[in-house]
């Protein structure tokens, strides 16, 4: 394969990366709460029924914001069956995975998990069944002070001060005819904008997620969101993006090339924001929340055959998966400007980076690219560009064999690349335009014999990152030799 050059310029900057787009969601399917997070039946339990070994493996994630209850699930659910009293907590159907909810982790124990772990809360309220009252009753219940009748049923509950949870979305994918109490745009729009009024009155400092496009596949895709963000104006902060991606017809190139196609998901989106914000004749524009993404499309099973915690969609993650959760945060960071809060769906156990098997736990290979990322996520994404050779992807179009992305802090420079060859490997040098490459403070590489290498309970290291050592360092420039199917961090100090 011929040389790659990955060019950038300190000057060159897009925005400063937001934290927030290093987030997780949990939502009550499957073994995501019960079994996952919360297990009190567990020898990893600690005092509050947490599990202290998941705990420990999303640490290293170091997520910033964790979105809960759902998800599908929000848009049934009734935010008051899980508070108060675990005793007196009702046992319900739950209809979105046909599954039953004991209510005995609810808005409590998430914000105590949330406090212990350092995530930002971040609730959905229910849109689907439920009505703008109830939301705003549970913005009163988490932010208000004593006083009042929601406020001091938290007060009762053994919480005096307010939970302060600044983050709220409008409901969850509304635009799904699948979803619960699913509507038109239209209809959405006016249940989103009666609950943002009462949210906000309630508390001012909320800020709004509008339910946006879950699908680009849905007829109704960017007329949705165009309708919901005229009629929301500027109770909405943020409109929502979904996506979740896979490799159905085992072609490894075009799966790998997906990156171009979220890119362009990015792009329409912000470009839906802009002309609405222009014919508003506002000053203020909606960012975007992408807060479903991953890999998903090998496991299916979306039953729960009216079990508490069934085993749903427990998707087991190879190499190539990694590559794409890999590219996906490629994608935010070079739409640092518009992407500010996003969210890898999910944490544990279903379609996530982490597994739980009785009391072991499996970290899966799609935990380490977000990692990797995550430890370099601070300072301002740069413009960069990429020269070199490309191929084209059967349904996703032509793209560089390196796909790569960059943040600057202050005298370091963070590099990550990925090469999506198969078979050859690839001669990178990276070139900061006005500055010189002094050092390298650290390196690391995933890569792994093949695309299908995944980790398994009984051999947990076949997918995981090693020290990068195949570059130098030559007239302030980074000469790197990348393996065939691999993705690469980098942390440089530049003069
Ligand atoms: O993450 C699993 C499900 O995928 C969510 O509940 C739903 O919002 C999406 O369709």
């Amino acid at each position: 394969m011929k040389n790659t050059e990955v060019i950038v310029h300190t000057k060159f900057r897009i925005s400063r990366v937001d934290p927030r787009i290093f987030g997780g969601f949990l939502e009550h399917m499957g073994r995501a709460v019960y079994e996952g997070v919360y297990d009190p039946g567990s020898l990893h339990a600690d005092s509050e029924g947490c599990r202290k070994d998941v705990l420990e493996a999303l640490r290293r994630l170091d997520m910033t914001v964790m979105r809960y209850p759902g998800g599908n699930f929000a848009s049934g659910y009734h935010w008051q069956d899980g508070v108060g009293p675990r005793d007196k907590r009702p046992t319900v159907r739950e209809l979105a995975w046909q599954s039953v909810e004991t209510n005995h982790f609810g808005t409590e124990e998430y914000i105590c998990l949330c406090r212990k772990m350092g995530w930002t809360p971040m609730l959905t309220v229910n849109l689907g069944t439920g009505n703008a009252e109830e939301a705003r009753n549970w913005v009163e219940y988490c932010n208000c002070p004593l006083g009042t009748r929601y406020a001091d049923m938290r007060g009762m509950n053994g919480h005096k001060e307010p939970h302060a949870v600044r983050l709220w979305c409008l409901g969850n994918e509304m635009d799904s005819p699948s979803q619960l109490g699913h509507v038109p745009a239209g209809q959405y729009a006016i249940r989103a904008q009666q609950a943002a009024k009462m949210m906000k009155d309630t508390d001012s400092s909320v800020e709004l997620v509008a339910c946006g496009s879950c699908a680009i596949t849905l007829k109704s895709y960017m007329e949705w969101d165009r309708e919901v963000l005229e009629h929301l104006g500027d109770f909405a902060d943020y409109i929502s993006l979904h996506r979740y991606v896979g490799n159905p017809d085992n072609d490894t190139a075009d799966y790998l090339a997906v990156t171009s196609s979220i890119d362009r998901q990015i792009e329409e989106m912000d470009a839906t924001c802009r002309f609405v914000q222009a014919k508003r004749r506002s000053g203020k524009r909606a960012y975007l929340c992408f807060d479903e993404w991953n890999v998903w499309y090998k496991n299916h099973e979306l039953d729960g055959k009216g079990k508490v915690a069934p085993h749903l969609i427990e998707e087991i993650y190879n190499l190539e998966d990694a590559l794409v959760v890999a590219g996906f945060l490629h994608s935010f960071i070079r739409h640092a400007d518009v992407v500010k809060i996003a969210n890898l769906a999910q944490a544990v156990n279903v379609i996530a980076p982490v597994i739980t098997r009785g009391g072991d736990l499996l970290i899966q290979s799609i935990f380490y690219p977000f990692e990797m990322f995550s430890k370099r996520r601070s300072g301002t994404a740069l413009r960069l560009s990429v020269d070199g050779p490309s191929y084209e992807g059967i349904t996703n179009g032509r793209v560089h064999f390196i796909d790569a992305s960059a943040i600057l802090d202050e005298s370091r420079l963070h590099v990550f690349l990925t090469n999506r060859s198969m078979d050859e490997e690839a001669e990178v040098c990276v070139v900061s335009a006005d500055t010189a490459i002094a050092s390298c403070e650290s390196a690391e590489m995933l890569s792994a014999p093949d695309a299908k290498a995944a980790n398994t309970f009984e051999d947990s290291s076949v997918v995981k990152p090693e020290t990068f050592e195949t570059f130098v360092i030559r007239d302030g420039r980074a000469y790197c030799l990348l393996p065939p199917l691999s993705f690469t961090a980098m942390t440089f100090r530049i003069d």
